[in-house]
């Protein structure tokens, strides 16, 4: 409460993430051959970027060991995404998890108990006084859960808009600076990104629909939205790893793992070496399919203004594509599929 009225100094806040990461297990990547970069979003609505970035990024020989999560209220999870995929399992051992990483260049791993568990009994205790709404303990909340995973380096996905965490822009600059100082003054090279989550990203939202749209952007055929914010992280990924020189050359690299097909391979790689039916991702209709399927018709003709993006997430939590609780099971093939983005002209469908 203190914390919450007086604020942090950048040592303070840096001096906290570091007793949470000391609180429990580090994770010790340095078995990986090469320079381990982390990604991590701040959670948004349709976000299945890890899905297409992480292939993108290890076609290009940068190792990606992801430590995800599972979704929670209106934001979704990787890893409940990639667990629509018949077989798949972030179930490993520490050295399967980095003999897939030195092997093929990428695993998705869950998070142990035991990453800065401090952090969870301090958010727990914040979220009952009202005092997670607090830039320096949300950025330290954050970040010593990423340090504590070991990785040299840190791109970091901050969202902003109606379906993000931070919902002004300004807002979303001061997280993304907090986080940034907290990785640098602890030598981890931080860099973040602010993008837009005043829609959802792409067209799918929820879990079997979401790897078929991530699948679908591997092979070239994606939301331009989608790609594009994979290029954009993709790049700094690549910088950091010391892979490409300019952004311009990381680019051109990461655009030919979707020409050339490489990134779709990966893609399959991963599910494979994670004990997923590749199958599936070959013939997508394979994935979960809703029984039901209810159209959803404009009642008014006219340019599309605003997208409540987490909106969109809450409808489809309460079709079960989401958790209320951490306990709360879910459903992978409900969901929604948006069929116009923001700037489209809608015509009045008959009801
Ligand atoms: N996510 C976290 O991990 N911690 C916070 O404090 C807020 C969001």
């Amino acid at each position: 409460m203190a914390i919450f009225l007086n604020k942090m100094s950048k040592r303070e806040t840096a001096d906290l993430t570091m007793a949470m990461v000391n609180s429990g297990e580090t994770i010790d990547l340095s078995e990986i051959e090469g320079i381990k970069v982390d990604k991590h979003s701040t959670g948004g609505v349709g976000d299945k970027t890890t899905l297409v970035l992480a292939p993108m990024v290890a076609a290009c020989c940068v190792p990606v060991a992801k430590m995800s999560g599972r979704g929670l209220g209106h934001t979704g999870g990787t890893i409940d995404k990639l667990e629509s995929i018949k077989g798949f399992s972030v179930e490993m051992t520490k050295k399967q998890f980095i003999d897939n990483v030195n092997r093929i260049k990428m695993a998705v791993g869950g998070q142990t108990a035991d990453l800065a568990p401090a952090d969870k009994k301090l958010y727990a205790l914040r979220d009952v006084t009202a005092t997670v709404d607090n830039v320096s303990l949300i950025a330290s909340s954050i970040m010593s859960k990423k340090i504590a995973a070991g990785a040299d380096a840190i791109v970091l996905d901050v969202k902003t808009g109606t379906g993000a965490f931070m919902k002004t822009l300004e807002d979303s600059f001061e997280l993304a600076q907090e986080m940034v100082d907290i990785g640098t003054n602890v030598g981890r090279n931080t860099i973040a990104v602010i993008s837009d989550m005043d829609q959802p990203l792409g067209y799918a939202v929820g879990n079997a629909l979401e790897v078929k749209e991530a699948v679908e952007t591997l092979k070239g055929n994606g939301p331009e939205d989608l790609l594009e914010l994979c290029i954009v992280l993709g790049t700094q990924m690549l910088l950091l790893a010391g892979k490409a020189k300019t952004e311009e050359e990381a680019r051109k690299m990461l655009t030919e793992t979707i020409t050339s097909g490489a990134a779709y391979e990966k893609f399959k790689e991963f599910v494979m070496a994670q004990g997923g039916d590749v199958s599936v991702i070959e013939n997508l209709e394979l994935l979960p399919k809703a029984q039901h399927i209810i159209e959803v018709k404009a009642d008014r003709e006219g340019y599309i203004t605003r997208i409540i993006a987490d909106q969109i997430g809450i409808a489809a939590l309460i079709l079960g594509a989401g958790r209320e609780t951490k306990e709360s099971p879910i459903d992978p093939a409900v969901g929604i599929i948006i069929k116009e983005k923001v700037g489209s002209y809608v015509k009045r469908e008959m009801l």
